[in-house]
């Protein structure tokens, strides 16, 4: 094993043990306050009380001089929403599901899932079935690519830990650090998940356009799928650029997932629309389908990207030098992508630079031969 290659690697395991720990202690206390309230009980009593008995009136019911907008999404333009609704039947069900079973699951799912990984790693240990080194580098992304993975990957980060710090907060931080602290970590994370929100989508639009011309399925992909990306038969399963594991992950993972993200993120971010007296906007029904939904796209797309990371370093390595640097070994691209390798042999482009010999242009483009990489260099 290439000696400079072993300080990032176990980085990355202890990157990894890292969030399983703390993704573990996340779970363990994910019994948040209120998950003994009863759905919509408590505020169906109030509103009958409000109503005097009688049924409820129906929305905007002259006679009723209240507005109950529980059954309602759209708002008449000009009106600031729910300006002048005073009980919705809902807000207790949101609360119960949300502090209850959407916790509950997303905790589990994040604690399983690196669990999961580890159990795979040690079953299968990867770095053992690893090539050695050739020596020689292929160019697989270039700079724009690399920087447009990381600020998707950095904003993704952001928004995952101060998600977590709003959704157990209160549970696991309050209590030993006490009011004062607690509300300024808070108040931060808050704002930075709405500030960074926003990063987020642009990269990830940029992400879409930037790697679609390789996510699209072809008939290869359907060998790699019935060998199980190479779990079952001899050696991994033949694949181009990207594997048919990697494409789904592009289209299930940055694309789907990223897109209920988007908007339900969007919605929460801006409940009113122009100046708050005369704006359009969103009933707090709405806000809590989004604020569900978001949530539930956050536990898978979190527990995906574990397992993205993981495929990325411990599960496959010599990868995560590709979108560090930019270049992966030839050994490695002839191993886990052996279509793409031949392609580029073909097309005369694979890097076939003798040890200590500058291959190629600069400038050449991904998958050609890299400028100015040869092997010994720093990584
Ligand atoms: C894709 C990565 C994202 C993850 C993992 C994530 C995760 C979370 C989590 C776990 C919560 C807390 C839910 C709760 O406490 O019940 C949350 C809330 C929120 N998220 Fe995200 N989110 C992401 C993207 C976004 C985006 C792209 C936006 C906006 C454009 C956004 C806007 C919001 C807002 C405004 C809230 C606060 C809701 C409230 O005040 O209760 N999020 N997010």
């Amino acid at each position: 094993m290439h000696a400079d290659l072993r300080r990032p690697r176990a980085a990355c395991a202890a990157l990894l043990l890292v969030v399983a720990a703390l993704l573990g202690s996340t779970a363990a206390h994910s019994a948040v306050p209120h998950d003994d309230a009863v759905p919509a009980y408590a505020e169906e009593q109030t509103i009958l009380q409000a109503e005097q008995g009688t049924p409820e009136p129906g929305w905007s019911d002259a006679a009723s001089g209240r507005r109950h907008m529980d059954r309602h999404y759209l708002i008449p333009p000009g009106t600031m929403p729910e300006q002048n609704v005073i009980l919705q039947r809902g807000g207790n069900t949101w609360r119960t599901l949300r502090n209850g079973p959407l916790a509950w699951w997303a905790a589990a799912l994040w604690m399983l899932v690196p669990l999961g990984l580890l159990v795979a790693w040690a079953a299968t240990r990867p770095d053992r079935h690893a090539p050695p080194d050739s020596g020689r580098e292929v160019l697989r992304f270039d700079g724009w690519q690399r920087a447009v993975h990381w600020a998707t990957a950095l904003s993704f980060l952001a928004l995952a830990l101060t998600g977590l710090v709003m959704l157990y907060g209160k549970k696991l931080l309050l209590p030993w650090m006490g009011h004062g602290l607690f509300s300024w970590i808070a108040l931060a994370g808050k704002y930075v998940h709405n500030v960074v929100g926003p990063l987020f989508i642009l990269s990830s639009v940029l992400m879409f356009a930037t790697f679609l011309r390789h996510n699209r399925f072809c008939k290869e992909d359907w060998a790699w799928v019935r060998r199980a990306g190479g779990l079952i038969g001899e050696g991994p399963a033949p694949a181009g650029y990207f594997n048919a594991g990697e494409k789904l992950w592009f289209w299930f993972g940055v694309a789907v997932l990223g897109l209920v993200m988007s908007i339900t993120g969007l919605i929460l971010d801006f409940p009113y629309l122009g100046e708050v007296g005369s704006a359009v906007g969103t009933t707090r029904y709405v806000q809590q389908w989004a604020h569900g939904l978001h949530l539930l796209g956050a536990a898978f797309y979190v527990a995906a990207t574990l397992g993205h990371i993981y495929m990325g370093t411990l599960g496959t390595p010599g990868t995560y030098r590709g979108m560090r640097h930019g270049t992966v070994d030839e050994a490695w691209a002839r191993k886990h992508h052996r279509l793409w390798y031949e392609d580029l042999q073909t097309r005369g482009a694979a890097a076939v630079a003798p040890p200590g010999e500058a291959i190629g242009p600069r400038g050449a483009a991904p998958g050609g031969m890299h400028p100015a990489t040869r092997p010994g260099a720093p990584r």
